[in-house]
């Protein structure tokens, strides 16, 4: 693994993102995916996927890191950085429901750092890998729109 010209830092949060990886619970995809999230206090969360027999219920290694981190005490926007890790082919690329959930928990800047078993990286932002998104400001005509 070389993640050559990535940054140390953001090698470091792959390498913990693969560390998550490997507490997966994946008995029905056997596909392990792990997470990094980096606060602005400098702790890292992990996450991994975590499947069940009912296919639905399955928690993404993203979303895992991000609600564990909420459940921790940090707030939208208190994030520095994640990294997420998986034996793909090219650099994982997160699923549309974590993007969504990124979107709702992230400043839109902030970057996701993507990543495989060969060394592989690539870099985006949280705004980047959703556009278009809905968002928060999304529901503010929520009021006027109901009492038309
Ligand atoms: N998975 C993730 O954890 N993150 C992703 O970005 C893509 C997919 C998981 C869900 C499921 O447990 C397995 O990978 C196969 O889809």
């Amino acid at each position: 693994m070389t993640y050559e010209g990535l940054s140390e830092s953001y090698i470091k949060l792959l390498l913990k993102a693969k560390e998550a990886m490997e507490r997966a619970y994946v008995p029905y995809s056997h596909f392990q995916v792990g997470a990094a999230l980096l606060d602005e206090e400098g702790h890292i969360h992990f996450g991994c996927n975590v499947e069940n027999a009912a296919y639905g219920p399955t928690n993404c290694a993203e979303r895992t890191a991000l609600f564990r981190a909420v459940a921790d005490g940090k707030r939208p926007g208190q994030f520095q950085a994640i990294a997420v890790i998986g034996d793909t082919e090219g650099p994982i690329a997160p699923c549309g429901i974590c993007r969504q959930v990124l979107v709702e928990l992230c400043m839109p800047d902030m970057p996701v750092i993507m990543g495989n078993l060969k060394g592989q990286w690539s870099i985006s932002t949280v705004s980047d890998i959703l556009p278009g998104a809905f968002t928060p400001a999304s529901l503010d005509n929520r009021e006027r729109k109901t009492n038309e």
